[in-house]
């Protein structure tokens, strides 16, 4: 493991402004831990997401894309200062007072507006106030998410957290060479080069997967067999078994990887009784 990557490891985790189903926030740790990379590549991630990983690995070179071009927008927006604290303060002030009056309607014109103008910050906007800041799209591309039902939503002390977030993720990328891109991923892997490391978070097979419209284990295996045949190293983030179910795609398509495990609970309701834990692997390239 590089020195510039365990010296991360004793620092808070970044949080970043966007939340997403599958947000890798807790395994940040155990991700900084596990990648062993001398930084003399790009850190590539093909599934940026939320990009909680790349914020916090803070790479030197990066190439974060997603084929979530709201995302990929915002990210490059901040990185050209068209977007920053200041901005954003503005904005979810403006609209935050009135979703307070008008509560669900206005929540529903802004995600109307936002079908229409594809704004950024309309996306900062109802990823943060819709039903557990999930992300999800109807056929037709629509963002359909309803409503968190909390019209006071964007209190003074939630819109300095966000704030915060949007600062903090700035900061990381402020002299820095990343290139944010939306790409399917299939074309940022064959961009990988020798000494290029990838991180893959791809939509896990077997779950809930409606945010992101369909993933196939046809796809799953092609991903797998890019990812074997890629020169660079290779970081796979999965989830290998409860106590009800184990994932064949992990056993099937990469056993041959090193398997770096890791339980972590997660509950169903209120109840002690309720509460499971899964176990996620880091599989790196031998
Ligand atoms: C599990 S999430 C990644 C989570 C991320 N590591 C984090 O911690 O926030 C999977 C991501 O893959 C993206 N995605 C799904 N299908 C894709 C495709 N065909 N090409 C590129 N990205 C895709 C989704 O938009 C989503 O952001």
């Amino acid at each position: 493991m590089s020195i510039a990557i365990e010296r991360e490891t004793h620092k808070k985790v970044i949080v970043p402004p966007i939340k997403i189903q599958g947000i890798k926030t807790k395994l940040v740790p155990f991700i900084i831990e596990t990648v062993t990379w001398n930084q003399e590549g790009r850190w590539i991630e093909p599934f940026l997401g939320s990009g909680v990983v790349a914020f916090n690995i803070a790479p030197q070179r990066a190439l974060l894309t997603d084929k979530n071009q709201h995302i990929i927008r915002l990210y490059q927006d901040i990185q050209s200062d068209r977007i920053n604290s200041r901005v954003v303060r503005q904005f979810l002030e403006f609209h935050g007072a009135q979703l307070s009056k008008e509560g669900k309607e206005y929540y529903l014109e802004m995600r109307q507006k936002f079908n229409e103008n594809a704004d950024p910050l309309y996306f900062l906007f109802l990823n943060r106030s819709d039903f557990n800041g999930m992300i999800r799209f109807n056929k037709s591309g629509g963002f359909n998410v309803p409503f968190c039902q909390k019209p006071d939503r964007f209190s003074k002390a939630y819109t300095t957290k966000i704030c915060n977030q949007i600062e903090a993720v700035a900061s990381v990328m402020r002299d820095k060479d990343w290139e944010f891109k939306a790409a399917p991923w299939q074309e940022t892997i064959i961009r990988a080069q020798r000494g290029d490391y990838i991180y893959i978070d791809p939509p896990y097979i077997g779950r809930d997967t409606s945010y992101v419209g369909e993933w196939p284990e046809s796809e799953a295996i092609e991903l797998a067999r890019l990812a074997h045949e890629t020169p660079a190293d290779v970081c796979l983030s999965m989830w290998k078994e409860n106590k009800f179910r184990r994932n064949e795609h992990l056993f099937d398509y990469w056993s041959d990887f090193v398997w770096h495990e890791r339980d972590h609970f997660y509950h169903f309701g209120a109840k002690e009784s309720n509460r499971h834990a899964m176990t996620e692997v880091l599989a790196t390239n031998p």
